[in-house]
């Protein structure tokens, strides 16, 4: 067992660290506080290749494996966990599902522009009524023949006013359930598509989420991803692989909340000694350290399993539910660490326990990780 990363990935990490303090850095708490989604930012990592890493050269992208993915996802996210995001939902459902199950005219007109963040990609799966329970979509894609007729309403969607291409899950034959349903890719702008307002969010402020509403929107049938009938296998298929970037992002929030309490405790005096000296401090950070370390180990190895080409619906939902839990824990008592500055905004830590709570509850909650897990289990 091999646990070093090669030269190739620690170059990867580096950058991405680099590009987090220098250019995530410096206004993420204006950023969190205004929600105001990092434009400049994305165009830059889009330039830097971070918006399609693990796409094929030949469509524009980085070529690279998922264990470079979750390291740049890492460093992202101990900075600024809204950018991380609208990375994690364009490299890891978005692109993905295109590479993996789009015809090559799909990929050439679309793939290529996302992998390259010339464009900006949404995934919409979750309705009002259709969150964890993601069969009972309500949202109907009619087949008139050469295309579908889209109704319906999507919710809480990532990116949903700045992307530019939309993978949209629906019914099309409510007999078939789940077997009825297809994946379209739906452009902005087209007739009937209207965007809702912006939601006003606890955490990941910066990143910005709709809901969708489609009226009567005419998408042609060559948009239609895989097979009629394939949308909500390609919507769990792809929810695997993004799982595991999601599991990446909190490993970071963790890692970047522990790191603050660390140093902090190093200069912090109370009592007249630094507050690392005081047991009750220091046991803290042995206990995030080593949560963090399990959660890293959980994180890599779902990300191995992907590029051995090994099943990877239960390490990643693994590493999601236990990289999450972490996320919560650490930056709870990195507040703690922190005291009353842990509490005001310049600190940093309480932007990450608020970013934290999200990566329970999107790309499924902990609750239905562990009916994933669990299923799993049961199948062996
Ligand atoms: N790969 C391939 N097929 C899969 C699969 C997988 N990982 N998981 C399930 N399926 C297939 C099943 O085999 C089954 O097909 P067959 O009947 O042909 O065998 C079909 O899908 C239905 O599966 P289930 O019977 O298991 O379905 P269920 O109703 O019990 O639900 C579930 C399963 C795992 C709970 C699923 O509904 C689920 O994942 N829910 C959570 C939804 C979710 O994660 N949403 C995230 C939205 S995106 C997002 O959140 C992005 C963001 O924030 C940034
Ligand atoms: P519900 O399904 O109503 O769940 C409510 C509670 O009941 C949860 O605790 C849940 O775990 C529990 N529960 C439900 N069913 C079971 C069960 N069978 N057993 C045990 N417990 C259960 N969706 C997208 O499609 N695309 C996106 O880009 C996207 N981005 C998001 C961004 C943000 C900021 C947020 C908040 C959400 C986003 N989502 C997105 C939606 C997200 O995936 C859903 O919120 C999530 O899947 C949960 O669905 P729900 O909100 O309907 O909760």
């Amino acid at each position: 067992m091999d646990f070093s990363l090669s030269e190739e990935h620690l170059m990867i990490r580096d950058a991405a660290r680099d590009f987090a303090r220098t250019e995530l850095l410096p206004g993420v708490i204006e950023r969190d506080n205004k929600q105001e989604f990092p434009t400049e930012q994305v165009k830059k990592m889009g330039e830097l290749g971070f918006l399609g890493m693990m796409v094929d050269p030949k469509y524009g992208g980085g070529g690279m494996d998922t264990v470079s993915y979750v390291l740049a996802m890492e460093e992202l996210s101990k900075v600024d966990a809204s950018a991380s995001v609208i990375v994690s939902v364009n490299n890891s459902l978005v692109c993905y599902g295109l590479q993996a199950f789009g015809t090559e005219e799909q990929k050439q007109k679309y793939l290529s522009r996302l992998a390259t963040g010339q464009s900006i990609g949404a995934f919409c799966l979750s309705e009002p009524e259709a969150g964890s329970d993601a069969t009972s979509q309500k949202t109907t894609a009619i087949d008139m023949g050469d295309h579908y007729v889209l109704n319906g309403t999507k919710n809480w969607i990532t990116n949903g006013g700045t992307a530019d291409y939309y993978l949209v899950i629906a019914q099309t034959d409510r007999d078939k359930g789940h077997r009825g349903i297809n994946a379209l890719i739906v452009e902005k702008g087209w007739e009937g598509f209207e965007i809702g307002p912006k939601e006003d969010k606890l955490g990941i402020r910066g990143s910005d989420t709709h809901s969708l509403i489609f009226n009567d929107v005419k998408v042609p049938k060559e948009n239609r991803i895989g097979e009629d009938g394939f949308g909500f296998k390609f919507a769990m298929k792809t929810l695997s692989g993004g799982r595991i970037g999601i599991a990446a992002q909190a490993l970071g929030i963790a890692a970047g909340a522990y790191e603050l309490a660390r140093e902090y405790s190093k200069v912090r005096k109370a009592f007249g000694t630094e507050i690392c000296n005081h047991q009750a401090i220091a046991f803290k950070l042995a206990d995030m350290h080593t949560s963090i370390t399990a959660a890293r180990h959980l994180v890599m190895k779902a990300a191995w399993d992907k590029d051995q080409g090994k099943n990877y619906d239960m390490s990643g939902a693994m590493a999601k539910l236990y990289a999450s839990q972490v996320a919560m824990d650490v930056t709870v008592e990195a507040v703690q660490v922190h005291g009353g500055n842990g509490y005001v905004k310049e600190y940093h830590v309480e932007r990450m326990m608020r970013d934290a709570k999200i990566t329970q509850i999107y790309e499924g909650t902990s609750e239905i990780q562990k009916i994933v897990i669990s299923r799993g289990l049961l199948r062996e």
